[in-house]
C-alpha cells in the first residue's frame, strides 16, 4: 500500500538515523537516564537546547506533537482561567477533540481563501481574540490541511497582539519544511512570556513511528508550573532521544528530500491547475491541497484503490471537494498525477 494520506514519510531515514539504531547500547535501557542529576530532562533536551541556543529549562519534550498539544491544552484550559480555545476554521480535526476530553470549548476563526492560498486574517482575529477573551489561541505554521504557514515577522505581530491572559499554541509540525532558520524562536520566546510553539520529528524528519516531539516556552512562573507538570520526572525514552539526535544532525539529508516535494508541488501545480474546476493551492508542508470536482470523487476512489493507494479525502464543511495527498517519492507523485489526469481526461 502507498501511503499519502496521513503526511507521513515514503522515503529512507538518515544514514546516521540507521547506524545510530544498529549500534545502539541495549544496557543503556537497562537503566535510568543519569542527566536528572544535571537538573536536565533528557540529553535530547540538552542537545535542542545548544542547537537552538535556548535555555534547557524552556524546551519540553513530548511523545510526539500530539503529546505536547494535549499537555498544553488540558494544562491551561483547566487551570481556573476561561476554557475557551480559538482554533483555524479549517485545521487538523484533533484540537477540537483535546479540547472536549477536559470540557473545554473551542470557537473556529476564519481562514481566508486568497487566489491559491489561504491566509490568517489578522485584523479580524485581533477583534476575536479581545472580544472572546480565550485561554488559548491555537496558530498552526504551516497549516494543515490548507498548507500555508506564516513568516517569522507575521508570528511576532500575532504574538504581540495578544493579551497576557491568553496562551499562543504555535502547532509547528511542518515548519521544518519551510525553512532550516528557526532564529525566530529564541526571540519569540525570549520577549513573550505566554508562548508555547510544538515541534516533531515526525514530518520533515520522517520519523512518525518514534513519537518524539519537542516544544519551546516562554518565560515566568504560569510557564515553569507547566513545565514541571508537563516533564516527566524519570526520562524520556533512551532510544528515541538518541534517534532524535541523530535525525537532527543529518539535516542535509532530509533537506535533499524536501526537494523532491518541492519538485512535486511545482508537477501538480502545473499539470493540474489548467484542469477545469482544479485548484492546486500553494503549499509549504509535505502536503498538497487540490480542489476537485465533486463528481469525479467515487472515480478518484476508485482509481486510487485499485493501484493501492491512500490520499486524503478531506470531509469537512467548505472544504469537502478537496483532497489532500502528501508529497512521496517521485515515482509515488507521478502515478497519483496521471491518475487524476486519466480521471478527469475521461
Ligand atoms: C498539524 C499537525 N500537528 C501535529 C501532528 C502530529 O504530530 P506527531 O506525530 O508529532 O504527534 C500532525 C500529524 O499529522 C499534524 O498534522
Amino acid at each position: 500500500m502507498n501511503f499519502l494520506d496521513r503526511n507521513e514519510f515514503n522515503f529512507e531515514p538518515s544514514e546516521e538515523v540507521i547506524s545510530t539504531l544498529k549500534n545502539f547500547d541495549i544496557g543503556k535501557l537497562c537503566f535510568y537516564t543519569r542527566i536528572y542529576d544535571q537538573g536536565k530532562k533528557s540529553i535530547f533536551s540538552e542537545f535542542l537546547s545548544e542547537l537552538y541556543g535556548i535555555n534547557e529549562k524552556q524546551i519540553l519534550l513530548g511523545y510526539g506533537a500530539e503529546d505536547l498539544l494535549k499537555k498544553t491544552i488540558h494544562y491551561f484550559l483547566t487551570d481556573g482561567g476561561s476554557k475557551t480555545m480559538l482554533i483555524p476554521k479549517f485545521s487538523w480535526w484533533y484540537y477540537k477533540s483535546i479540547a472536549s476530553e477536559v470540557a473545554g470549548t473551542s470557537l473556529q476563526y476564519p481562514v481566508y481563501e486568497d487566489g491559491n492560498t489561504y491566509r490568517y486574517d489578522f485584523e479580524g482575529l485581533k477583534e476575536m481574540v479581545y472580544d472572546i477573551r480565550p485561554r488559548i489561541l491555537l496558530v498552526a505554521s504551516p497549516n494543515n490541511p490548507t498548507g500555508n504557514g506564516l513568516t517569522a515577522e507575521e508570528m511576532e505581530e500575532l504574538v504581540k497582539m495578544v493579551p497576557q491572559e491568553t496562551i499562543v499554541l504555535v502547532d509547528e509540525a511542518y515548519a521544518s519544511f519551510v525553512s532550516n532558520d528557526a532564529s525566530y524562536i529564541k526571540k519569540l520566546i525570549e520577549t513573550h512570556d505566554n508562548i508555547v510553539i510544538c515541534r516533531t520529528l515526525s514530518k520533515f524528519y520522517g520519523l512518525p513511528g518514534l513519537r518524539m516531539g519537542f516544544g519551546f516556552i516562554g518565560k515566568g512562573e504560569q510557564m515553569e508550573r507547566f513545565a514541571h507538570y508537563a516533564n516527566m520526572y524519570l526520562g524520556y525514552d533512551r532510544l528515541s532521544e538518541d534517534v532524535a539526535i541523530a535525525a537532527l544532525k543529518s539535516d542535509a539529508h532530509y533537506r535533499k528530500i524536501a526537494e523532491v516535494m518541492a519538485e512535486a508541488r511545482e508537477m501538480y501545480t502545473k499539470e493540474l491547475s489548467p484542469l477545469p474546476g482544479f485548484k492546486v493551492y500553494k503549499s509549504v508542508a509535505n502536503f498538497i491541497l487540490i480542489k476537485y470536482p465533486i463528481e469525479l470523487k467515487e472515480r478518484l476512489q476508485k482509481a486510487f484503490a485499485e493501484q493501492d493507494y491512500k490520499v486524503k479525502f478531506m470531509n469537512e464543511p467548505d472544504i469537502d471537494t478537496h483532497m489532500r495527498i502528501t508529497l512521496g517519492r517521485r515515482e509515488q507523485n507521478r502515478l497519483v498525477c496521471d491518475t487524476i489526469l486519466r480521471i478527469a481526461g475521461e
